[in-house]
């Protein structure tokens, strides 16, 4: 069965919001919350160690009611329901969506073409287990009988951006093994790697899905030729392991059969880091750790599953999102950590989200005349707030804003955790209600300053406040983000798991590199063909 093909804006709810906005755009949130003492609690959802606040957004209960109609509208359920039983809802590349089952129980039930793929997974996830628990116990040692110390991910995109994030926001966690990423073409970036290894006790993981990325098998090479200057041939098989769906071009490379942990093309690029792509997560945390961050993943999943549509986090999330991307005109959302674990959260975000619903066409092939997928970015607060909340504050743009944060510090110095949730708490405030001219003049301004110290408030922001970093709630925090990129994917009929628009500049720039050594095309434009001609005088 395909995914539902329904475009929202024919849809009776999409009018019944249309309508609905041109009478609410303009009411402030301060109102609706002097209005209403139970709002906070109204569109408060408890769930888990998860405190979802998302009542300081521009929305009414007639909202919400709308939004909830647009996903009967648009027949979401349908599509959870495609999604979780494994149809090719990837239709343009014909494939599965299953990253869900990846972080599923055993006993669970996950077919590929009738196929239950749940022994495949578990088998993998057993080699992740042994390979993770030799080299943390130094059982598994190097050619020179040592114990490994460092581990060197190569790869990008989806095979790089998961495991780092998920490494750095894990650190607390973290073993003695140090955990390196190798990812940009940039020969820079594997040479300053290079400048901290020592080829001796070095493990390298090259995670490919395709096996075919310039930029990974750039720098693998580049590693193995540096390793073979101390090594010979044989240690290889001792020193690099490959993440690949692509056995044969990995063996081609040179790795031993016994060192590749496959993973099937049913796991988008993006999707990837609960499957052996995460390895470098199992090596730095333990693999009980990686287990947990699964374990988590999976709790999310059962929430997003079976949770009625008004009490589910990721669907009100999404929603909320298409309300203000859809009606408002905002063009961005900001998302905010208020942890600095969570440093690489937003631009690991960037690619799932942006990768996934930067789209302009629909499942029918037609050009579409509504916006879809969001621009995404942030930083962590505090360091945030004194960058550029001075534009989400005072700025002309809508931004709407998700702050996360956690209710205990894993160190444990309640003197920094309290200044830091206080921070956390007052901004979400500070963005709701404003200040007022009347405050502004109270506070002795003078009338010639007093509209620049003027803020209109009003700006949206959800609140996920969670108990604690660990690698569940990190699992069920990421899982929550990727079920609401399929939500708006299904929202706006378009195809979340393909990612055609990577593919011309790959192909343009090899035709560019080729160039670079023979004959010029002369095929370029004259910009182009300029700064082409300029550096190639330059070398
Ligand atoms: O950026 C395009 C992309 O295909 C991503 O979707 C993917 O995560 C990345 O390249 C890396 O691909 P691979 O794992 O095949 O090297």
């Amino acid at each position: 069965m395909a995914l539902p093909n329904v475009n929202p804006t024919t849809t009776a709810s999409w009018k019944k919001l249309q309508a609905h906005f041109e009478a609410v755009k303009d009411v402030h949130m301060k109102d609706l919350f002097a209005k209403d003492g139970e709002r906070a609690n109204k569109f408060t959802v408890k769930w888990d160690d998860f405190y979802v606040d998302f009542s300081k957004n521009r929305i009414t209960e007639e909202t919400l009611k709308y939004l909830l109609q647009l996903a009967g509208d648009v027949k979401l359920k349908d599509a959870i329901k495609s999604q979780f039983s494994g149809e090719t809802i990837n239709e343009t590349e014909g494939r599965s969506v299953l990253h869900t089952a990846l972080r599923a129980p055993k006993d669970a039930d996950f077919k590929v073409d009738g196929v239950n793929v749940m022994p495949e997974i578990y088998q993998v996830k057993q080699k992740i287990e042994g390979f993770t628990n030799e080299v943390v116990s130094g059982s598994r040692k190097g050619y020179t009988g040592k114990a490994f110390t460092d581990i060197v991910n190569i790869g990008i995109g989806g095979s790089d951006l998961g495991p780092a994030m998920v490494v750095d926001s894990l650190q607390y966690y973290k073993n003695h093994l140090t955990t390196h990423f190798v990812s940009n073409v940039d020969g820079d970036h594997v040479n300053e790697v290079i400048k901290k290894l020592d080829p001796e006790t070095t493990l390298f993981v090259i995670v490919s899905k395709t096996f075919t990325t310039q930029e990974t098998l750039s720098n693998a090479n580049t590693l193995k030729a540096w390793f073979l200057k101390t090594a010979n041939d044989d240690a290889i098989a001792k020193h690099f392991v490959a993440v690949s769906t692509n056995i044969e071009k990995v063996k081609g490379f040179g790795i031993d059969g016994n060192n590749i942990f496959p993973m099937w093309d049913w796991v988008g690029g993006r999707f990837s880091l609960w499957s052996a792509v995460g390895l470098s997560v199992s090596l730095a945390v333990g693999y009980e750790n990686f287990d947990s961050l699964l374990k988590g993943a999976n709790k999310m999943d059962e929430h997003f599953k079976n949770e009625d549509f008004d009490s589910n986090i990721p669907v009100i999330l999404a929603l909320i999102s298409v309300w203000y991307n859809n009606f408002f005109g905002a063009e961005s959302e900001a998302i905010i950590p208020y942890s600095q674990y969570l440093n690489q959260f937003a631009t690991y975000l960037q690619q799932g989200i942006m990768e996934s619903n930067g789209k302009s066409v629909d499942r029918n092939g037609n050009p579409i005349d509504y916006q879809t997928g969001t621009i995404i970015w942030g930083e962590p607060g505090t360091n945030s707030q004194h960058a550029f909340f001075q534009l989400i504050h005072q700025g002309t743009k809508l931004i709407p804003a998700d702050f996360i944060g956690f209710t205990k510090s894993l160190h444990g110095n309640q003197d920094h955790q309290d200044k830091l949730i206080s921070n956390f708490l007052a901004q979400t405030e500070a963005l709701l209600n404003g200040k007022s001219e009347a405050e502004v003049v109270a506070e002795g301004t003078s009338p010639k300053i007093t509209p620049f110290k003027v803020f209109q408030g009003n700006k949206p922001t959800n609140t996920i406040f969670i108990n604690k970093l660990s690698p569940e709630s990190l699992g069920k925090l990421i899982a929550m983000y990727e079920h609401k990129i399929f939500v708006q994917g299904i929202i706006w009929n378009i195809f979340s798991y393909d990612q055609f628009g990577v593919e011309l500049g790959k192909q343009l720039a090899s035709k560019i590199l080729q160039e670079f050594s023979g004959n010029e095309s002369n095929t370029h434009d004259s910009s182009t063909q300029n700064l082409l001609s300029y550096y190639k005088r330059s070398e």
